[in-house]
């Protein structure tokens, strides 16, 4: 035999001279569920290892995963049902848990990414993720309430501001808003392909945001197509997207493969709540090491083309991370 691939995967040192994809702390954005009030902790059901947590604790955590090289956060909210209504007029309190959290993690932490979500679903009673007319979601009186939102984040200092809700024209809204209030240096990092997946259960127990009526495939997209994602890719570029997102990850590891050869913007894929769940509880009946399982994970997720991640996995693979570089 004149060819044996096996010849280059014989040491380590052999493997790692020619290993193609690498996973770096600082491809990591890790995902925080903030709460109200001091040193409170709740778990969440069905979401092994991530809790909901105050700002003080949220800080702590930030500090502790910026250290071991972490380079950026992505905040979401969690409201008390007593604060939800069918507007979510939550959502625009300046005095609220996230423009709260962000000043305090900006002047705290001020090399640290911060990143926030931008949606209704945190604050609306119905958990759509729009305002609703006769159970239709709105898109057009939506994008006004999202540039709002946008502006107090952007202006309690968010590096990026990350639209979620997938409503027609989102992206050059905010771009627009942000601008005309001279917040030009605020990133627009776009959920651009979106998927109605059943994979955000466990977000949603984490945010009490289960749908009251219906479900989201009037706005989020059909899992069945490609085509689309390339074609919400070319719109959030010409509308002034700073990097493009696709989510789901694991599933839809062709989308982000195509959005990359598509597009000229960086590329971050969302490993979600339910695909971290799964491997957490076969973790814990034993059936695999979810450590590993993660490693191997999110290294294809680079490999198809992602620049970086958001994984709720991320402090569970950093001692991992230490290890091999
Ligand atoms: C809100 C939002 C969702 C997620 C991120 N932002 C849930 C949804 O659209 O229902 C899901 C994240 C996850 O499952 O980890 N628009």
């Amino acid at each position: 035999m004149l060819k044996r691939p096996r010849r280059n995967r014989r040491t380590s040192a052999i493997r790692s001279l020619t290993e193609e994809t690498f996973l770096r702390a600082a491809d990591l954005v890790a995902p925080f569920f903030i709460v109200e009030g001091q040193n409170r902790r709740e778990p969440i059901a069905g979401f092994a290892q991530i809790e909901r947590l105050s700002l003080d604790l949220v800080m702590q955590e930030a500090k502790r995963l910026h250290q071991q090289g972490v380079l950026g956060i992505i905040l979401f909210p969690v409201i008390p049902t007593e604060k939800k209504d069918e507007i979510a007029s939550a959502a625009l309190d300046p005095e609220g848990v996230i423009p709260q959290a962000v000043r305090a993690l900006k002047r705290e932490i001020p090399t640290l990414c911060v990143i926030t979500d931008i949606a209704l679903d945190p604050f609306t009673s119905h958990g759509h993720d729009g305002l609703v007319r006769h159970e239709e979601i709105l898109n057009d009186e939506t994008l006004e309430v999202l540039q709002k939102m946008a502006l107090i984040h952007a202006a309690s200092g968010a590096d990026f501001v990350a639209p979620s809700d997938m409503m027609d024209g989102r992206v050059g809204a905010l771009r627009r808003a942000l601008d005309a209030q001279g917040l030009m240096h605020t990133g627009i990092l776009s959920y651009t392909s979106k998927y109605a997946s059943s994979l955000y259960a466990p977000f949603r127990e984490a945010l009490g945001s289960s749908l009251r009526f219906g479900d989201k495939k009037t706005y989020q997209m059909n899992p069945a197509n490609s085509r689309e994602a390339l074609l919400e890719a070319r719109l959030d570029e010409e509308e002034g997207a700073d990097i493009l997102m696709v989510k789901p990850a694991l599933f839809y590891l062709d989308i982000i493969h195509r959005m990359k050869q598509a597009s000229h913007l960086p590329i971050c894929a969302f490993h979600v709540s339910g695909e971290y769940a799964m491997v957490m509880a076969a973790h814990e009946r034993g059936m695999l090491n979810a450590e590993k399982v993660f490693y191997e994970a999110l290294l294809s997720i680079k490999r198809a083309g992602a620049d970086f991640i958001i994984s709720y996995a991320t402090p569970l693979i950093l001692t991992l991370l230490s290890r091999t570089s």
